[in-house]
């Protein structure tokens, strides 16, 4: 064979393997929260509940949201390993809860916060003599407790499919970004190696230059003009909209009037 028609092969081989289409979510996958979607720093990172070293690693990321506020998007996805062995159910309760309390996301960041500490209720060991519906019964005794959903709330999100299959496209979008373990951690789409022993101060290392390079603090707007309006969409920042522009938080003045494919004039 020459060697032309065995790298053609090839392809055909490697397109194969690669083109099996991973379901599209319905909405952009995981949980985000401080500023828009599209900030100039966006931190994600993908998360299993019953890892110990994404519990060890988020109480800095609680600092890292808190400290930027609406500076940077932060988004977990869920990514529960399979050697985690109840991994896939406390995940799922993630997106139980997101559906229970449509997509509310203080309720969301305490199920997790809780469940992380909480973490050795389920991990292998203590759930080895449990069957699997004596699990799912146990965190939703315990969300219950906290008032976050009530047990037949999250009982009823657990018996699913729909919610399940979330549950499985959110884990599939993982596979589909290259995730191999938790907690991984990607700035701007690429991975760092950050995990639970970075302090605040190494995220700020990572995190400052690349928000003072994108010059993300604009002077304030003393005054605008008389015909556009004031529109403080953020923390210390401001835009002047024109006339027909809308102030929208976190974002700016925009306009949205489909006929003039969403511009003003
Ligand atoms: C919750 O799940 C139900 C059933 O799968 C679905 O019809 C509904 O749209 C979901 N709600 C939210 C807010 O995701």
């Amino acid at each position: 064979m020459e060697f032309t028609t065995i790298f053609a092969l090839l392809g055909v081989i490697l397109v194969g393997f690669t083109s099996a289409q991973v379901p599209i979510p319905s909405h952009p996958d995981g949980y985000g929260v401080g500023g828009p979607a599209d900030a100039h720093v966006v931190v994600e990172m993908f998360l299993d509940p019953l890892c110990p070293d994404c519990k060890a690693a988020w109480p800095t990321v609680l600092q890292v949201i808190q400290s930027y506020g609406t500076k940077i998007h932060f988004r977990f996805h869920t990514f529960p390993l399979p050697y985690h062995t109840n991994s896939f159910v406390a995940s799922q309760g993630v997106h139980v809860i997101a559906n229970v309390t449509n997509r509310n996301l203080d309720s969301i960041f305490l199920y997790v916060t809780k469940v992380f500490e909480n973490q050795e209720k389920w991990y292998n060991d203590a759930t080895k003599t449990m069957t699997m519906p004596q699990v799912v019964d146990s965190l939703a005794t315990f969300v219950d407790q906290l008032s976050i959903v009530t047990k037949d709330q999250f009982l009823a999100g657990m018996a699913s499919d729909d919610i399940n299959d979330e549950t499985r496209i959110s884990w599939k979008y993982g596979c589909s970004r290259n995730v191999v373990g938790t907690a991984t951690f990607l700035i701007n789409g690429v991975v760092v190696s950050a995990d639970a022993s970075w302090s605040l101060a190494d995220w700020q290392s990572v995190i400052d230059p690349i928000l003072a390079s994108n010059g993300v603090a604009p002077s304030k707007v003393k005054t605008c003009p008389p015909d556009q309006t004031e529109c403080t969409y953020a923390p210390h920042k401001t835009q002047c909209c024109l006339p027909g522009e809308h102030c929208i938080k976190n974002v700016g003045c925009r306009c949205f009037n489909l006929k003039l494919g969403n511009k003003c004039f």
